[in-house]
C-alpha cells in the first residue's frame, strides 16, 4: 500500500461534520505514533508527515486547547460538565497543514498559546474525562485524506484500523533533557512533571499491540524518523 499524496491545503475541521471512521478507506492512509510526555514523537511526526507529503496532527492539542480555555474561564478542570460546556459553547477548529496543525477559537488563533507549564498542570485532568475525550476522537476522525497523528492512544481508540502504528519511548530523564531544551526550567522539576503526567495519563497510554516501537533515547531526532521510514518502507508503504 502506498501512503497516497496529501492534501496540500489546509481544511477546516470543526463539531458537527459527519464523522468518518474508515481509517483505511481509499486515497487514506493514517500513520499514527504514541508515546509518552517528552517523547519527541510530535517532532518526529511533523517530519515524517513532511517527508510523506501529507499533513501532521498533534492530537495533545485539543486535550490543550481544553485546559487553556477552562484555565481562561476560571473552571474547574476536574469538573466534567464544566469543561464539556465550556467545549460546546466555543468555536474550536482544528487546522491540519502540512507546515503544522493550528487551534482556532471563535476565529482566534491560540496554538501559540497551549504549550505552557499553565497547561501541563492542567491538562491531564481535563483529558481524565470521558465525554472530553469522545469529544476529541470525533474531530479526530473527521479529518479527510491521509496524515500522521500523533498522541496517546491514537492507534488504540481513535484509529484502532491504522495500516501504520508506532509507538515512542524514552525514560523520563531522558525526556526531562530534552523539555529543559524547549522550556526555561531545571532538570529535576522538569523530570518530576513528566512523571506527574504518566502517572496521570497511564490510562490511555496503552501502546497498540500491533505497534512498532522505537526506544528513542539513544536516538537523534532523524534517528527516529529514519526508523519510522524505514519500517514504513519494510512494509511496502513507501
Ligand atoms: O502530546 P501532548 O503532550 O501535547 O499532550 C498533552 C496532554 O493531552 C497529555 O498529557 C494527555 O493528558 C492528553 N492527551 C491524551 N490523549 C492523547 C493526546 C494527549 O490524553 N491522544
Amino acid at each position: 500500500m502506498n501512503v497516497q499524496g496529501g492534501r496540500g491545503g489546509a481544511s477546516m475541521v470543526e463539531a458537527g461534520a459527519n464523522a468518518d471512521t474508515e481509517d483505511r478507506g481509499p486515497g487514506r492512509n493514517v500513520i499514527t505514533l504514541d508515546g509518552p510526555a517528552a517523547s519527541g514523537k510530535s517532532s518526529a511526526a511533523r517530519l515524517v508527515a513532511g517527508r510523506l507529503g501529507i499533513p501532521f496532527v498533534s492530537s495533545g492539542l485539543l486535550y490543550r486547547v481544553a485546559a487553556y480555555l477552562v484555565e481562561e474561564m476560571h473552571g474547574d478542570p476536574n469538573d466534567e460538565g464544566v469543561v464539556v460546556r465550556i467545549l460546546t459553547e466555543r468555536r474550536v477548529r482544528l487546522v491540519p497543514s502540512v507546515a503544522g496543525d493550528r487551534i482556532l477559537v471563535d476565529g482566534r488563533d491560540v496554538t501559540a498559546a497551549l504549550h505552557t507549564d499553565a497547561v501541563d498542570a492542567v491538562v491531564s485532568a481535563v483529558a481524565r474525562h470521558r465525554r472530553v475525550r469522545e469529544w476529541v476522537r470525533n474531530r479526530l476522525r473527521e479529518i479527510p485524506g491521509s496524515f500522521v497523528i500523533d498522541g496517546r492512544d491514537m492507534g488504540t481508540a481513535v484509529f484502532p484500523d491504522a495500516r501504520h502504528k508506532f509507538y515512542l519511548t524514552a525514560s523520563a530523564e531522558v525526556r526531562a533533557r530534552r523539555r529543559v531544551g524547549e522550556r526555561s526550567a531545571d532538570l529535576a522539576s522538569v523530570a518530576d512533571a513528566i512523571r506527574r503526567r504518566d502517572r496521570l495519563d497511564a490510562a490511555q497510554s496503552v501502546p497498540a499491540e500491533d505497534a512498532v516501537h522505537v526506544e528513542t533515547g539513544e536516538l537523534t531526532l532523524e534517528q527516529v524518523v529514519d526508523r519510522v521510514m524505514e519500517a514504513l518502507s519494510e512494509v511496502g508503504a513507501v
